[in-house]
């Protein structure tokens, strides 16, 4: 953890920490069932510590069908049986606190598990006590869904259910049916599944679709953006609409705003998935800016940017023009291909990862890696007939699938990689003896250690108060910066570039690539990056 304190807004503990997301199902396997779980999480928080990480992510592990595995709850005050127990969750925190690391868990408040009681009460008459939990709706004149609005998982986002001829909304699957948060009884149950959590220690929340929860109740239709067509996909047709009537509601950070007082007296950080499919920081923004909302928003512009000067240099310019401190972003995640398959995969999408994970790192914002991205793992293929996400599943071609960046994560050689005794859940693909943490472990060479060493120097070096000042221009395929003493700069573009520093610029502290610095002048390789403090 860094060792510089900072004032207030939104910060706090968070500042200058290094956030790791660990999907659960697929981290370690204690119990030899082919699935990740709490204990297998416990059993490896030492490497965690080891490599520098400060806040632990980790994705949901309450009681679900699994329909969208742990995304669709049906009891959000305990622990499904294939993660464990709560005295197993306990530990877990326990453990996490004792290494000296915080455990932020993840809170699904826009659908819960069509199983989950309160949608088996709701859906069961139009008179039930639970009905308003729930948005239902008659049929459109035309005896079709309520609107045109559409699920992010393809097709309505609307079912009819038989036993009452009504509709009911859901933003994904028809096994997610989304909550009613205009109703103040929700609300109230929410309160207490935040204290529930808050008591046994948690350290703050990962708040799943936070940019979701309140509705337009008018449910007027959304508007085109674009035309649509046959080939697109459920991402691209969802990402077609302007979605002024079931996403980004005022209403959102009035909930939140409520929550803060909670996190607040309980020193625990609320950070929301803001996914809006236009990504406009602008509106991203909204959400940390009152300062008395979420603490921290992710952004996830920085997850999906080509490799290319200006889309890099637009995205984070505007990004940081729009909320200079309180944005989080991340490297790769459970729902997006990893980062080196995203920049053009084998070696050269390698060192891309690394180099630009450096600019992720040293950016102001709250920077988290996805579990293997600190080995430099790819998103596997993962066959049809292995395919478990229900994205790729309702999808003809799976295109949008996202079990490539799932596939558990390969601990040493021998059975599974070391992952389960089990047969796992998905398919490991045919990693290699050099991908394994034991290998990467024991190789000072290894992009293991290139992590470890870059969370080091970030710790130790960069004051999280510090101001950013851009050193090279949008005209430039180098994006570089000065933050107090230190610069960064990475290379983007397709030809060695140079960079005028000061002379006094001679300590090259990390580097990824050809950087070498000789009379103030930097000069940066393909795919390079580097961090250079003052040699005097
Ligand atoms: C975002 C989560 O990251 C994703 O995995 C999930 O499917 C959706 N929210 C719905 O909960």
């Amino acid at each position: 953890m860094s060792k510089f304190t900072l004032g207030k807004g939104n910060s706090g503990w968070w500042d200058g920490a290094i956030g790791y997301e660990v999907y659960i199902r697929s981290f370690a396997d204690s119990n030899g069932d082919g699935i990740g779980d709490l204990l297998g999480l416990v059993s490896k928080l030492d490497y965690l510590a080891w490599l520098g990480v400060d806040l632990v992510w980790v994705s949901p592990f309450y009681p679900s069908p699994m329909a969208d595995f742990g995304y669709d709850v049906s009891n959000y005050c305990d622990v499904d049986p294939i993660f464990g127990t709560l005295e197993d969750f306990d530990c877990l925190v326990a453990e996490v606190h004792r290494l000296g690391m915080r455990l932020l868990i993840d809170l699904v408040p826009n659908h819960t598990s069509s199983q989950h009681e309160w949608f088996v009460d709701s859906r069961s008459s139009i008179d039930s006590d639970k009905r308003g939990f729930y948005h239902w709706r008659d049929p459109s004149q035309n005896g079709g869904p309520p609107n045109n609005w559409v699920s992010h998982f393809g097709g309505s986002a609307w079912t009819f259910d038989e036993l009452t001829e009504q509709y009911y909304l859901h933003l994904f699957l028809p096994e997610q049916p989304d909550l009613n948060w205009n109703n103040p009884n929700v609300v109230k149950e929410f309160d207490n599944i935040l204290k529930f959590w808050l008591s046994r220690d948690v350290d703050g929340f990962r708040i799943d679709v936070a940019q979701g929860l309140v509705k337009n109740m008018l449910m007027a239709d959304n508007p085109l953006r674009f035309p649509l067509h046959k080939d697109m996909s459920p991402r691209e047709i969802f990402a077609s609409y302007d979605h002024r009537y079931d996403l980004d509601q005022s209403g959102n950070i009035e909930i939140y705003q409520r929550w803060r007082k909670v996190a607040d007296e309980n020193d625990a950080l609320l950070l929301g998935e803001v996914y809006l499919r236009d990504n406009d920081p602008n509106k991203v923004s909204r959400y940390v800016a009152s300062k008395d909302s979420l603490h921290r928003a992710f952004y996830f512009a920085p997850m999906h940017v080509p490799w290319s000067p200006e889309p890099m240099w637009d995205t984070f310019r505007d990004a940081l023009d729009a909320a200079p401190e309180d944005l989080s972003w991340a490297l790769s995640s459970h729902d997006d291909p990893r980062a080196p398959t995203r920049f053009g995969g084998g070696k050269e999408g390698k060192q891309r990862a690394l180099a630009y994970s450096v600019l992720l790192l040293f950016l102001p914002g709250l920077p988290f890696i996805y579990q293997g991205d600190e080995l430099g793992l790819e998103s596997i293929l993962v066959k049809p007939e292995d395919q478990a996400d229900p994205v790729a599943l309702r999808n003809e071609d799976g295109s949008d699938g996202r079990d490539g960046a799932r596939s558990p994560i390969p601990w040493h050689v021998g059975e599974n990689f070391g992952f389960s005794t089990g047969k796992p859940w998905l398919p490991m693909g045919d990693r290699s003896e050099e991908e394994t943490v034991d290998s990467q472990k024991f190789d000072e060479g290894s992009t293991l250690f290139k992590y470890k060493e870059l969370f080091q120097l970030r710790a130790e070096r960069l004051d999280p108060n510090s101001q950013l000042k851009w050193i090279t221009s949008r005209d430039s395929s180098v994006i570089a910066f000065t933050r107090a003493d230190i610069v960064c700069a990475i290379n983007v573009g397709e030809q060695s570039e140079k960079l005028k520093l000061g002379k006094e610029m001679s300590d090259i502290k990390f580097s990824v690539g050809d950087a070498v610095v000789s009379d103030g002048i930097l000069e940066l390789g393909l795919a390079s990056a580097a961090i250079i403090m003052s040699g005097v």
